[in-house]
């Protein structure tokens, strides 16, 4: 719901404004929330209270999403690594604050803004600046460096069971140039963190959560691995965009029965089992994204995609053509032998698609390759 033509080619697709009525008429045994803004909104409550099965988390937990300053200072309670930060609800309290942090300093507007709240100043001047664009209450925090790590987790309010790991690509350009957006293209691969690594982020961050707030659903925490140990940028109550494609080419367990028993609270190890080949996500964006993006272009070769799955986001069916229909367009993503050949094969795919406008960057997963030129292990 409401769907796209991309999913309509293996899926019903449905509109409404009334989901609990929808699902009880039609007899639907299982709801998947994808998006933050229904969880925020409580949808996940309506469903429980009419005893329907849903997988995502309750509006109070869905807050670690939907407020900055509540998920920093709830971080901060319960011991959760996360950068040192001030929160500041003005220009004058603002101004105190950044003379607090060195400089790069992150500013980031507390409630949602799909990838598009954050700004990360260089100088004064930046910061000042950013004053003017980002909407109070801010977080104010210290910036980290590292390499960043997308840790998805499936939990039933009592466990939590990891996605693979993934890595997101959020700047518009090559080389993480330009603007934030809501990901320009995502690999999975499990050298990205080792088995050790995964441990220690399940008991220091995860676990705790989970403990404090019984969280069902997915908890996504975006991670800095920084000399310190992994730190929590953000959590997401979702899984992300476009992490998720290429974790599902990965996936061979059933994942109607692992979400099933999330939503019933009986998961248990072995229902999540992951391809060892990693698998990559090229998006193509339309022209003025992450701005306003130039919609109603027509996408040709579609057809032409073989070894990729192409997943859409923003298109819509106009007559024959399929056209752009908002900023991310088309997630194309492809598994491979090792990343190398993942990263190739999506791009090939990627390569026979085209529409006006289009932009795309050309180094997703470069790092992943980088890390094996360099160590040949992970994180
Ligand atoms: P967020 O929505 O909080 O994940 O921020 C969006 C992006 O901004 C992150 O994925 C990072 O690339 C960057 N970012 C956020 N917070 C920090 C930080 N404290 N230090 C460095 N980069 C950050
Ligand atoms: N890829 C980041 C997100 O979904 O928020």
């Amino acid at each position: 719901m409401p769907g796209n033509p991309g999913i309509s080619s293996v899926a019903t697709c449905h509109e409404t404004s009334d989901y609990v009525q929808f699902v009880e008429s039609e007899g639907i045994d299982l709801t998947v929330v994808g998006p933050e803004v229904p969880l925020v909104a409580g949808v996940v409550d309506k469903f429980r209270r009419r005893g329907l099965a849903i997988v995502g988390p309750t509006a109070e937990n869905a807050a670690l999403e939907g407020s900055k300053v509540h998920s920093k200072r709830f971080m901060e309670r319960i011991g959760v690594p996360t950068a040192r930060f001030a929160t500041v609800n003005n220009d004058a309290e603002a101004r105190d604050a950044l003379r607090q942090f060195r400089l790069p300093v992150v500013l980031k507007t507390d409630g949602l803004a799909a990838g598009k709240g954050v700004i990360i100043a260089q100088s004064h001047e930046e910061a000042t600046s950013a004053l003017t664009v980002l909407a109070y209450p801010l977080v104010i925090e210290e910036f980290l460096e590292g390499e960043e790590v997308s840790f998805i987790v499936l939990c039933d309010g009592k466990r939590g069971f990891p996605l693979e790991p993934s890595q997101d690509h959020k700047r518009i350009f090559d080389g993480d140039q330009g603007p934030n957006t809501g990901g320009m293209g995502a690999y999975s691969d499990s050298g990205i963190l080792s088995p050790a690594m995964r441990e220690l982020v399940m008991d220091t961050i995860i676990e705790p959560v989970i403990r404090a707030t019984a969280f069902t659903g997915f908890l996504y925490a975006g991670l800095m691995m920084t000399e310190a140990g992994p730190s929590v940028l953000e959590f997401n109550v979702r899984m992300g965009d476009p992490e998720t494609q290429p974790l599902m080419m990965r996936l061979e367990s059933d994942w109607g029965e692992a979400l099933m028993a999330a939503a019933r609270g009986s998961l248990t190890s072995g229902a999540l089992k992951w391809s060892p080949d990693p698998a990559t996500c090229v998006v193509m964006a339309a022209a003025g994204y992450p701005g306003t993006p130039q919609t109603g272009q027509r996408i040709s070769g579609l057809d032409d995609v073989s070894d990729a799955v192409v997943f859409h986001a923003g298109t819509k069916r106009a007559g024959d053509d399929i056209v752009t229909a908002g900023g991310r367009v088309l997630g194309v993503t492809a598994r491979g032998a090792d990343l190398k050949d993942s990263i190739d094969r999506a791009y090939a795919a990627v390569e026979r698609i085209s529409f006006d406008g289009m932009q795309y960057r050309r180094d997703i997963g470069v790092k992943g390759l980088r890390r094996y030129n360099s160590s040949g292990a992970g994180t």
